[in-house]
């Protein structure tokens, strides 16, 4: 199956660079490229099977597979954006440590989906065989790369440069192919949305830049007397931990920074169910967010001010493991993102069982709150920014740039259809966005984005 070839001389590109970085202290070369044009041949077998394969994913319902298959294909797309964005920096010395190893989490966690896939594919016993092969040959490659001396580097040097090109060529021809069917459902009154406008709000909070992770908002569900309050919450312990909840009655006040009414949730920070991680909501007066050291949600109930919480299922990452990033860095503590649709609360998560792919659930409301639905999309959550949902549609954002942030992927929560083709992009103030939610009841993206306090407005069309 040429995707698989694909995917493997993707997993052999990395495993060169990485050998590449080991030893670039100490052996430099200049290579000239020798190797014979890339074979058009195997490029069109590659179009073949990206285009059945998507056909295969439009025709049916998402089976597991596909759906491993799909995020798998992203994933690697993306592994290969952060390999070229490497190249760029690379002065001819030694890549950023810190990028190399995210790479290198990256693809232990590619290869573990691919080991997945392989077990999904037993039954195929034809694709088996042919997984088998390429992976015993892998196998062989790796022993040969652990005994890698100085005329093995050179040597991997110049395949890396072939694979690097055919990879840019495979890399056009997928995105030749036709693209999914339009995913994004207009299940929302106002339409589907198009459009990111803004910021409409831009401003430093009573904090100045004290504290780089936070969350602020609206209640879409405010109690009486509460319709114009706004709500700010920045982590002041650690860039991890809050342990109360400040509000103001007006936009203005928050901006000017005026009467700010605090509520706490403990008095110690942090202890048990004070709030971890930024990715805080509000919804009908009650705080939704991710209990301290504690796999499980918790509410707070600004009224009764009593903390009730829903264990999240076993082994969900909570602790930093599981975190959003990009190439340079994660958002730490971002193992849970609380987002809030018109149909009320949910939760975006993930586990080692989901391979670190995004997971999402109903929060339901009751005495003690539950999680109800929950769904498993391929979106691997460490590409992801952030999410935020409108009409049941999860989305997500991933990093462009310093100046540039993009809605990039959408989970629609009723039909299961995923899509990677959204393009939305829309400009940051700062390089970095903590917690960003959607409010259905004004239609804004709140944005907390290295201490300060942000608007968009989302922009709908019926089509
Ligand atoms: C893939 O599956 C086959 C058949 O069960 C197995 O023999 C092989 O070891 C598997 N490969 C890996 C790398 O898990
Ligand atoms: C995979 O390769 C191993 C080693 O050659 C072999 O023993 C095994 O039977 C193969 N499995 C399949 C499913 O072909
Ligand atoms: C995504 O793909 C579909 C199907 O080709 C297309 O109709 C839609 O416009 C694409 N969306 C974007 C944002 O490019
Ligand atoms: C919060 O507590 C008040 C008073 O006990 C109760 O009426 C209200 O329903 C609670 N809100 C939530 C979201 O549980």
């Amino acid at each position: 199956m040429s995707l698989l070839d694909y995917m493997w001389r993707t997993v052999g590109v990395l495993f060169i660079l990485l050998m590449k970085s080991a030893s670039a202290t100490d052996c430099s070369c200049e290579l000239t490229n020798a190797e014979k044009p890339f074979p058009k041949d195997k490029l069109m077998n590659i179009e073949k099977s990206a285009v059945e394969c998507n056909q295969k994913i439009q025709s049916a319902k998402m089976s597991d597979e596909a759906a491993l298959l799909l995020g798998l294909r992203q994933r690697l797309l993306q592994l290969q954006e952060d390999v070229s964005a490497l190249e760029r920096e690379d002065d001819g010395g030694l890549y950023g440590a810190v990028s190399l190893r995210i790479l290198e989490l990256e693809l232990a966690e590619v290869l573990q989906l691919i080991n997945k896939l392989n077990r999904t594919h037993n039954t195929h016993q034809s694709l088996s065989r042919k997984v088998n092969a390429t992976m015993l040959q892998v196998q062989t490659e790796l022993k040969q790369l652990e005994k890698f001396d100085h005329m093995q580097i050179a040597q991997t040097l110049k395949e890396n440069k072939r694979l690097k090109r055919s990879l840019a060529q495979c890399q056009e021809e997928l995105l030749a192919t036709p693209p999914p069917p339009p995913t994004t459902p207009t299940t929302c009154p106002q339409g589907r949305p198009v459009r990111v406008e803004g910021p409409r709000t831009y401003t430093v909070t009573q904090y100045g830049t004290s504290y780089t992770y936070g969350s602020w908002g609206r209640d879409p569900r405010p109690t009486a007397g509460k319709e114009s309050w706004y709500w700010l919450i920045p982590l002041t312990s650690s860039n991890v931990y809050a342990n109360y909840v400040r509000q103001y009655t007006s936009l203005s006040a928050l901006i000017a920074g005026v009467s700010p009414k605090d509520v706490a949730i403990a008095s110690g920070n942090p202890t048990t169910n004070t709030i971890q991680g930024p990715n805080v909501v509000m919804y009908g007066d009650a705080l939704y967010y991710g209990c301290y050291n504690n796999p499980s949600v918790c509410r707070f109930n600004l009224t009764s001010r009593v903390v009730t919480t829903a264990s999240l299922p076993q082994n969900s990452g909570i602790n930093n493991k599981f975190p959003f990033c990009h190439l340079e860095a994660c958002y730490v503590y971002t193992d849970l993102d609380f987002v809030t649709d018109e149909s009320g609360v949910w939760v975006a998560y993930t586990s080692a069982e989901n391979y670190g792919n995004v997971i999402i659930s109903k929060v339901e409301p009751g005495d003690v709150p539950t999680l109800g639905r929950t769904m498993k999309t391929s979106l691997h959550k460490r590409t992801a920014t952030n999410t935020f949902m409108v009409c049941g549609v999860l989305y997500a954002t991933r990093y462009v740039n310093k100046e540039t942030e993009e809605i990039f992927y959408s989970f629609d929560t009723k039909s299961g259809m995923e899509s990677y083709n959204l393009s939305i992009r829309f400009k940051k103030m700062h390089t970095n966005i903590q917690s960003l939610n959607y409010n259905p009841s004004d239609h804004k993206l709140y944005v907390y984005s290295d201490a300060y306090a942000i608007t968009y407005d989302i922009i709908f069309e019926l089509n």
